[in-house]
Order: C-alpha cells, then sequence, then structure tokens
C-alpha cells in the first residue's frame, strides 16, 4: 500500500480537487486496493467544511464529486503517508517547520513536481481570493501533477 496527502492552506480548494482527482486516476488504474489517497490543510479554518462551492462545481463539470471534508494537517500524518504533496511552497515551507525528522521531511514534495511539462519549482495557484477562472486552471493543473504522480508511483513502487 502507498499512501499520498495532497496539502493545501485551506483544505478546501486546491487539495480536495487533486484528492478527487487522484482517487479517480487510481480507481481507472485499477489500482484503488494499492493507493490510499486522503488531503489536508496547513490552516484550520476551514476544517468540518465540504470543498469550496466552486471546486465542486469545477470537479462536476468534469464527471468527479469532491468528498473531502477540511481538516488541519496533523504532526501524525508525517507517520500515516508516504508521499506528503504540497501545492505552492509556502505550503512547503509549513510543512517543513513541522516535520520532526529527516524521513519526515524527505516525504514533502511540491505537486508540480511530477508534471514534466512543468516548469522547476511551479506551484499551484491558489484560486480562493481570484475570480472563476482559476478553478478551471486549478483543476487541469492538477490533473496534469496527479497523472505524473502515477507514473512516478508506477515506477518506483512496482505498482
Ligand atoms: P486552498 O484555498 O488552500 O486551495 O484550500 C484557500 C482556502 C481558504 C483560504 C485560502 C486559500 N482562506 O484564506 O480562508
Amino acid at each position: 500500500m502507498v499512501s499520498v496527502c495532497f496539502v493545501c492552506l485551506g483544505n478546501i480548494c486546491r487539495s480536495p480537487t487533486a484528492e478527487g482527482v487522484m482517487r479517480r486516476l487510481v480507481e481507472a488504474a485499477g489500482l484503488s486496493g494499492r493507493v490510499m489517497i486522503d488531503s489536508a490543510g496547513t490552516g484550520a479554518w476551514h476544517s468540518g467544511n465540504q470543498a469550496d462551492p466552486r471546486a465542486r462545481a469545477e470537479a462536476e463539470s468534469r464527471g468527479l464529486t469532491l468528498t473531502s471534508v477540511a481538516r488541519r494537517f496533523e504532526p501524525a500524518d508525517f507517520d500515516r503517508f508516504d508521499y506528503i504533496i504540497a501545492m505552492d511552497r509556502q505550503n512547503v515551507s509549513d510543512l517543513q517547520r513541522l516535520a520532526g525528522t529527516p524521513v519526515h521531511f524527505g516525504k514533502i514534495h511540491l505537486a508540480r513536481e511530477f508534471d514534466p511539462e512543468s516548469p522547476p519549482r511551479a506551484e499551484v495557484p491558489d484560486p480562493y481570493y481570484g475570480g472563476e477562472d482559476g478553478f478551471p486552471r486549478v483543476f487541469d493543473i492538477c490533473e496534469a501533477a496527479c497523472r505524473g504522480l502515477l507514473t512516478h508511483l508506477r515506477e518506483t513502487r512496482a505498482l
């Protein structure tokens, strides 16, 4: 079993989108029993909330229902997950500050590093305060990153 936790700031826009996209890709690949997928936020303001209505509407328009309920990333997650996948560089530094050991530190990745078409250190832009057009873009970026992540898992984890 490989476990993946996507992390953003609020856990209501980007990481729930990545979680839903990855789950659909993993299901389509027949690997649901081999990959565990979750998401969390570095902030707790939205804990207990469903994903943002704009993120859910964008996903629905692509045939995907987002089911995640927001929660804060907690230090114990460093032991529960093999891959901790941050949406932007601020998320990476917040997670790095929480990491207790070099092993924890080494589990932290930037999502777009798995997309071979992405520029180095590129981020998934925060759509929360932007216009509606941020959400389709976030979905596309997450899809490309998750496809690359699945390829990476197949190559390195013998899935
Ligand atoms: P997310 O977006 O990190 O992609 O879930 C945000 C959600 C909420 C806030 C910021 C970003 N906020 O400031 O409440």
